[in-house]
């Protein structure tokens, strides 16, 4: 395989005019895929042998591990939204699927292996939808079995303005919860509507006013840009309104549409024309002048927020994700695995079920055992597509290998001003940057996408 790469690579480096049309291919589709994480989901399958997880996990090398439940419900399903989730607020829905949670936790406990848990989130789905004593519980569950300290980890909840309550936010409160994350998308009523989000722009203010009484120490506000009917104007309202809540941290989002969305790609295109790169560049420009300071395409803070908590250390490059719930992944440094995934209603309702019926949390049955090539790319991406990039001596320290001997092709970003090498860091230029979801779609490996193609999606 590094065969075919070489003589690739080497054939565009040497003519400018492939040069060129290598970059306006990549370039020429800036949305190709959102790698918020790899390899991509759609790439898990059927383990060939279920693992026990008491051996997977014994052989973890990570320090300190990242805890993360996963709510999949939320109040109604948006038009563009296809994370695994379903529109149900049965309370005794609900609770049973705690109570399924809460076993499953009491199983990890007795396999765990003795670390310390450096970060929790909570996320979904909208996790703020479940009633306030189900909410508290899932603190007890990550404090009572699986052990996590809330003075020593940083806690990150989801939420939505239509759940945010005086009685919900106490609980987060109490439980010295670091970082609220709500999902906004527009401050414009006809947008939210075109997206079918039952969201009217009062409720979200009343929501924030009341959010901001709270201080938590970094409140984090989601927006999507190339909405259907948003201009130019109408983006940067959203953005001025959502900044004068003074957020320390925002996530802008390209909109992105798939085959099971309601919201369909042809409604990106204004008159024809896809407006998300002019949208980007002008966001960005207003948050970097407001103070703000780049963190990856996506995510914008203030450079200075932070917990104000003594955290544990937790190396972002370290593996170690343990996952609650139906829809959460885990991840250990070789295997990365969850519950089945779909978006359509009905799949997705049949494996909740199956979660919530289940009386056996011990082994890891769908996922992927990840190959040396994917180890490497995965870390690669991991730090490319952020704004603090790659320290090459870090890859040798993991790998024993040099990152640019192993994929010589990371030469075309360079070659291309998508990336620069500065004092042993590769990284992302501000036009690579705005190009991330090429660049990280262009860097899967073969056998991912090939996996990630054959995916079909219930
Ligand atoms: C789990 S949701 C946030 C919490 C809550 N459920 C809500 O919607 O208010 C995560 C975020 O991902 C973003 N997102 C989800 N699907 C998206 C898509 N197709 N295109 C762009 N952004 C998307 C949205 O900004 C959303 O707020
Ligand atoms: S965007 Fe949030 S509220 Fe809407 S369906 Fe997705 S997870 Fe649920």
């Amino acid at each position: 395989m590094s065969h075919t790469i070489n003589s690739t690579y080497t054939d565009i480096i040497q003519h400018a005019e492939a040069l060129h049309k290598w970059k306006d291919n990549l370039t020429s589709e800036p949305y190709r895929s959102y790698l918020y994480a790899y390899p991509h989901k759609t790439s898990y399958r059927e383990l060939e042998n279920k693992l026990p997880l008491s051996e997977l996990w014994s052989q973890e090398a990570a320090e300190t591990l990242f805890l993360y439940m996963h709510i999949p419900f939320c109040g109604a399903r948006c038009g563009f939204c296809n994370l695994f989730t379903l529109p149900d607020k049965r309370v005794n829905v609900h609770t049973q699927y705690v109570d399924a949670l809460e076993r499953q936790a009491e199983q990890w406990a007795g396999i765990m292996p003795n670390k310390p848990i450096a970060r929790f989130a909570i996320g979904g789905g909208t996790p703020t939808l479940l009633e306030p004593v189900q909410l508290d519980r899932l603190f007890h569950i990550a404090q009572q079995i699986m052990g996590m300290d809330p003075a020593q980890a940083s806690i990150s909840v989801e939420t939505s303005p239509d759940t945010i309550t005086t009685e919900r936010l106490d609980i987060l409160k109490s439980r010295q919860v670091d970082r609220v994350s709500m999902g906004i998308q527009s401050f414009v009523e006809f947008e939210a509507d075109a997206i079918y989000r039952p969201q009217k722009p009062q409720e979200v203010e009343s929501a924030l006013k009341q959010l901001k009484l709270y201080s938590y120490p970094i409140l984090n506000l989601d927006l999507i840009y190339g909405l259907p009917g948003q201009t130019l104007e109408s983006w940067l309202y959203s953005l001025d309104k959502a900044l004068s809540y003074e957020p320390e941290e925002l996530f802008i989002y390209p909109l992105y549409t798939r085959e099971h969305t309601i919201v369909k790609p042809e409604q990106i295109r204004q008159s024809g024309e896809d407006q998300r790169l002019t949208l980007y560049r002008a966001a960005r420009e207003r948050l970097l002048m407001r103070g703000y300071t780049q963190y990856s395409m996506r995510r914008f803070a203030k450079a200075d927020a932070m917990s104000a908590k003594s955290l544990l250390p937790y190396g972002c490059q370290e593996e170690g994700m343990i996952g609650l719930g139906c829809g959460a992944r885990s991840y250990t440094k070789t295997v990365h695995y969850s519950s089945r995934y779909s978006v359509g209603r009905a799949a997705t309702a049949s494996i909740i079920a199956d979660y919530v019926a289940s009386s056996d949390y011990t082994h890891a049955d769908y996922g992927i055992v990840l190959s040396a090539d994917d180890q490497q790319r995965r870390f690669i991406l991991k730090a490319l597509l952020h704004t603090e990039g790659l320290a090459l001596s870090s890859y040798v320290e993991r790998f024993t290998t040099s990152a640019f001997a192993d994929y010589p092709e990371l030469n075309l970003l360079v070659h291309t001003e998508l990336a620069v090498i500065e004092e042993e860091v590769l990284r992302l230029t501000e036009e690579g940057l705005m190009y991330s979801d090429s660049i990280g779609d262009w860097f899967i490996s073969p056998a991912i996408r090939e996996r990630m193609e054959s995916c079909i999606l219930l």
